[in-house]
């Protein structure tokens, strides 16, 4: 795929070459007891970094949002998220499957959930409607393009959750960091837990880490075992994970600037798609078009690859492996596109 300008996801980024580096001479020992000094350090680093108390470093988005889940919602209790949000749309059905959480989808029109939806959802268990045992937020919220969560919103949020707990998926936090100039721990300050990715714009091969108090950690290694994510000599990848967190964070601004480039070139050719390039805020560019099969061969015969989230809806994602030449071979093969 390396001749192609993939655009697919910000997760096919491939490890740095201080990356490498940083894998090869890792000092490593067991994890499982504890022993492993990179998988320390950056458990560490990463709590200071986004204003918890405790970290726990995790193979995948996913299972942090598993463990999360486990943790924080009792079984049969109803996870309130946003309708397209990945916890709900995009684990195949995990949280049914590993914490017997009903899903219960919001209304997540731009990225935003309605504090109101959150306050009527808790008053349901009045009403003969399951009780809310987790509201989870997504930022930045992949599926309405990237856009940020501000911390007026969570606030509002925080307010209509009570003493309900409340989940920050911050896959791409480090994006909205970027994009707004706020630091990542004021945009999840008052939340229970988050966790962000290593493995997307962060560039690194593997890895997420899931954050909060250190009762909330210790209840998550557990889960995180349960669910066979505890790793061993896991400094190989955290090290990659390290390199990611203190260097590749800045240059987020790069990708940002180029996805408001490709939505300029998508809104211009195809003016009715429903995207609004200044509304572009970070790597993602979402748009509806009527035959995505036929526009992903188009942009494969020019050498790009896309992807799409859903029926008629297309995704393109700017990271650190797409330069400006790639960009410029994108923004050529779009305004083509029949
Ligand atoms: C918002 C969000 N959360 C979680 C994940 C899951 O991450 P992973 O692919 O590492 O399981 C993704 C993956 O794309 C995501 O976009």
């Amino acid at each position: 795929m390396s001749s192609f300008v993939d655009l697919r996801s910000d997760t096919v980024t491939r490890p740095t070459p201080a990356m490498r580096k940083a894998m090869a001479e890792a000092e490593v020992g067991d994890d499982g007891y504890g022993e492993d000094p990179t998988v320390n350090e950056l458990e560490a680093t990463f709590a200071e970094r986004v204003g918890m108390e405790a970290a726990l470093f995790v193979p995948s988005g996913t299972m942090a949002n598993q463990v999360a889940l486990r943790v924080l919602a009792p079984a049969g209790t109803a996870v309130l998220a946003g309708r397209r949000a990945h916890l709900i749309a995009y684990e195949n059905g995990a949280g049914a499957r590993n914490s017997q959480a009903q899903l219960t989808p919001l209304d997540d029109e731009d990225g935003r959930l309605d504090p109101a939806a959150v306050v009527r959802a808790r008053a349901g268990s009045a009403h003969h409607l399951p009780s809310v045992g987790l509201l989870a937020v997504e930022n930045t919220h992949m599926a309405s393009g990237g856009r940020v969560v501000l911390p007026e919103a969570m606030a509002a949020l925080l307010a209509a959750a009570g003493d309900l707990p409340l989940y920050v998926d911050g896959a791409r936090i480090f994006n909205a960091e970027i994009s707004t100039g706020i630091p990542v721990a004021r945009l999840v300050s008052g939340a229970t837990a988050m966790m962000a990715c290593l493995s997307k714009g962060l560039g690194a091969p593997v890895g997420s880490v899931l954050a909060g108090s250190g009762e909330f950690i210790d209840r998550a290694r557990v889960e995180r075992h349960r669910l066979g994510g505890s790793m061993r000599q896991a400094g190989v990848v955290a090290a990659a994970g390290l390199v990611g967190l203190r260097t590749m964070v800045e240059r987020l601004a790069d990708d940002h600037a180029r996805a408001r480039r490709l939505a300029e070139a998508v809104a211009e050719r195809w003016p009715g798609c429903g995207l609004v390039p200044d509304a572009v805020a970070t790597n993602c560019v979402v748009f509806e078009h009527p035959d995505t099969d036929g526009l992903l061969e188009h942009l494969r015969s020019g050498g790009v690859l896309g992807g799409t989230i859903a029926l008629g809806v297309m995704r393109l994602m700017t990271h650190h492996d797409v330069d400006d030449a790639g960009l410029e071979r994108a923004i050529a093969t779009l305004s083509n596109a029949p």
